[in-house]
């Protein structure tokens, strides 16, 4: 064979590669030691030494040529294999935008932090509270004294220490008094837990947003301002507020304020169950007796309180229709209410 037909016939045998083991013969047989190609080297001896340096160059042009089709033939050869080691697989686009699973705050948690930041910029101080507490702190100091009727309203989850989980954040009253003194205005959001039969709008575990503010002058009509801004501001627009006669040992007068459905604008709706007004917040003005405890000076405080049903405002923000959703854990009924 001359060269010329060296490289056809390689060109020819390079078509039926199909496998590493058949590429490595196909190199053995033209560079390899008796390959074509070192075979031809030894015509040069033969040849006229004018002629020498051409036929050289000629050969390592054809070894160059030959070395290049095997290196492209070895990376498709590498392509195939993933090609079909992939086969079977799901196919991978790579440039499909990232859907990993992202978790987002509890509603409760949003609305919270919301109600937070509401009283914060209207100059309240944010108080945690216990969530075991004494009996002293639950009941007495908030004017509820043993054998009260009141105590029945709160069925109390008792602990063996004779402690309990607190039924309402007025449990955290006292101490905060006595921490602030007057004047003061606070608000302090909780978990609170009643030993309550379990439906759609009880659960045992609810949260509440107690509000209190002591100062010279104090009235009802601080507490309704305030009330009407939050809601406002929850809602986005503005909210009109009522007042109920309600009653609590540790305020009075006491009262039950009602915000006016921002839904239908208090023309009845499901959320409002056709009343055009949802109650949300027990309120009053703080009992002196509850001021003593606390260490305040009745002769020249008063103050309001206020205990904010947070579960079922959430419950009309996101439209839940039943509050044990609130403290499930299952993630399908998290991901029902899920907000960014
Ligand atoms: N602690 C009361 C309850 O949970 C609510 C309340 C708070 C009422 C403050 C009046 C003043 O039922």
């Amino acid at each position: 064979m001359n060269l010329d037909e060296i490289l056809l016939a390689f060109d020819r045998d390079l078509e039926s590669i199909t496998s590493d083991d058949e590429l490595q013969n196909l190199r053995n047989n033209y560079l390899g030691k008796s390959g074509h190609l070192t075979t031809i080297m030894r015509v040069m001896r033969d040849l006229d030494p004018k002629e020498r340096p051409i036929f050289g160059q000629k050969v390592n042009a054809a070894k160059q040529k030959i070395e290049q089709a095997l290196g492209s033939m070895r990376e498709k050869l590498e392509a195939r294999k993933i090609e079909r080691a992939l086969k079977g697989t799901k196919s991978i686009d790579l440039s499909t935008p990232l859907r990993e699973e992202t978790g987002s705050l509890h509603p409760i948690t949003i609305i919270e932090q919301k109600i937070i930041e509401i009283f914060k910029s209207m100059g309240f101080s944010i108080e945690d509270g216990n969530e075991v507490e004494t009996e002293y702190n639950n009941f007495e100091a908030v004017n509820v004294p043993k054998d009260h009727p009141a105590r029945d309203m709160q069925d109390t989850f008792f602990l063996d220490n004779g402690e309990l989980l607190k039924t309402h954040t007025s449990a955290s009253q006292n101490r905060i008094m006595r921490k602030y003194g007057a004047p003061c205005k606070v608000i302090f959001p909780g978990r609170c837990f009643r030993n309550e039969d379990v439906d759609a709008s009880h659960d045992n575990t609810f949260f509440q947003v107690e509000g209190m503010m002591i100062n010279e002058n104090v009235s009802i009509s601080n507490l309704i301002y305030f009330m009407k801004e939050m809601l406002s501001k929850v809602f986005g627009k503005d909210v009109d507020v009522r007042l109920r006669p309600g009653f609590f040992p540790f305020v009075e007068p006491g009262f039950e304020l009602d915000c006016k459905c921002p839904y239908c604008d208090g023309k009845g709706c499901n959320v409002c169950k056709s009343t055009g007004w949802i109650e949300l917040c027990p309120c009053g003005m703080i009992h002196p007796k509850v001021l003593e405890m606390g260490g305040i000076d009745t002769e020249k405080y008063q103050g309001f309180a206020f205990g904010l049903g947070l579960s079922r405002l959430v419950m009309m923000v996101y439209d839940i229709d039943d509050i044990r959703k609130l403290n499930s854990s299952d993630l399908k009924i998290l991901k029902d209410f899920k907000i960014k």
